[in-house]
């Protein structure tokens, strides 16, 4: 049974396989950042995850998805460290990147390494469009102001931006329709070359078509980094990525690949998410 043919939403003919399907046998990529036991909260309210085991493996696109409050931005937010900037914030378990124990690491050379883009295009205000793309490289202490440029237009480029912005370098990022400014904030956190790229509903502010260029975007640079994508869209997950998670309630209810998530879940509960019966 195809459970995604039962979504009201859209007809299963509709739904292309998973972006990245693998064969089957195919051999897995290898693990980039594992997550064990993973608690977190916040100073007020209940616990967010229940001790969540996940691994991620490089350069695939895992979505996380599950209904409105569930954990997916706690998850996520723990795996670069932003969680803890929020007063009162705890978390504890086992988080690695590459082996190396998350919590032990500087969180700023953390965050070169796994990047983050938000739900809400944030452009730094002050700056331009050039700048913003350059701000983690000069921040990193580059000082070459050719090899900036350069890094700013491979970035924009590979953000899908460049013919769009390249007469307007200089103006100021936010004046760039929503859709761009996303894909700016892209480029400004692929410029810093980062091992995995966070993205916390980043088409949730976005119109159908900006949605659909952050889609294909995804799916040209998805084979040089690792992305691991919150969607509350179901469809978009299906699209663009090839390990799916689905939470419920702070808990980590399935993972595996998209196809298998989608079409034959072990879980009811997933089942029963998918499918719409509830979130
Ligand atoms: N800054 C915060 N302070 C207190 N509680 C929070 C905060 N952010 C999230 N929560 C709570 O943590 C739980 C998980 O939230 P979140 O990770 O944002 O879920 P999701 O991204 O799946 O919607 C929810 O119960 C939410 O109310
Ligand atoms: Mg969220």
């Amino acid at each position: 049974m195809n459970l995604l043919a039962m979504d009201a939403e859209q007809p299963a003919a509709n739904i292309p396989p998973p972006a990245g399907a693998a064969a089957p046998g195919a051999p897995r990529r290898p693990v980039v950042m594992s997550v064990r036991g993973l608690r977190a909260g916040y100073a007020a309210g209940a616990q967010a995850l229940q001790g969540v085991d996940l691994e991620i493996r490089e350069r695939t696109v895992t979505a996380i998805i599950g209904p409105s409050g569930c954990g997916k931005s706690t998850l996520i937010r723990c795996l670069n460290r932003m969680h803890e900037v929020i007063p009162g914030a705890w978390c504890e378990g086992d988080v690695r990147l590459g082996g190396r124990d998350v919590l032990q690491l500087d969180p700023v050379v953390l965050r070169r390494e796994v990047g983050m883009v938000f739900q809400r295009p944030n452009p730094f205000p002050t700056m331009s469009v050039f700048q913003n793309v350059a701000s983690g490289l000069v921040l990193n202490g580059e000082r070459d102001r050719a090899k900036i440029a350069e890094r700013v237009e491979e970035s924009l480029r590979r953000a899908a931006l460049w013919d769009e912005v390249k007469d307007k370098l200089d103006k100021p990022g936010t004046g760039l329709s929503g859709g761009q400014q996303q894909r700016l904030c892209i480029a400004r956190a692929l410029a810093v070359e980062p091992r995995v790229l966070l993205m916390d509903e980043p088409c949730s502010a976005l119109d159908p078509l900006a949605t659909a260029r952050i889609e294909e975007l995804l799916l040209q640079i998805k084979d040089q980094l690792t992305i691991v994508i919150v969607t509350h869209n179901m469809q978009q997950a299906a699209r663009v990525s090839e390990y799916t998670v689905f939470m419920l309630m702070g808990e980590l209810v399935e993972y595996g690949e998209t196809q298998a998530i989608f079409t034959q879940p072990s879980d009811k509960r997933t089942e029963d998410y998918i499918t719409g019966r509830f979130g």
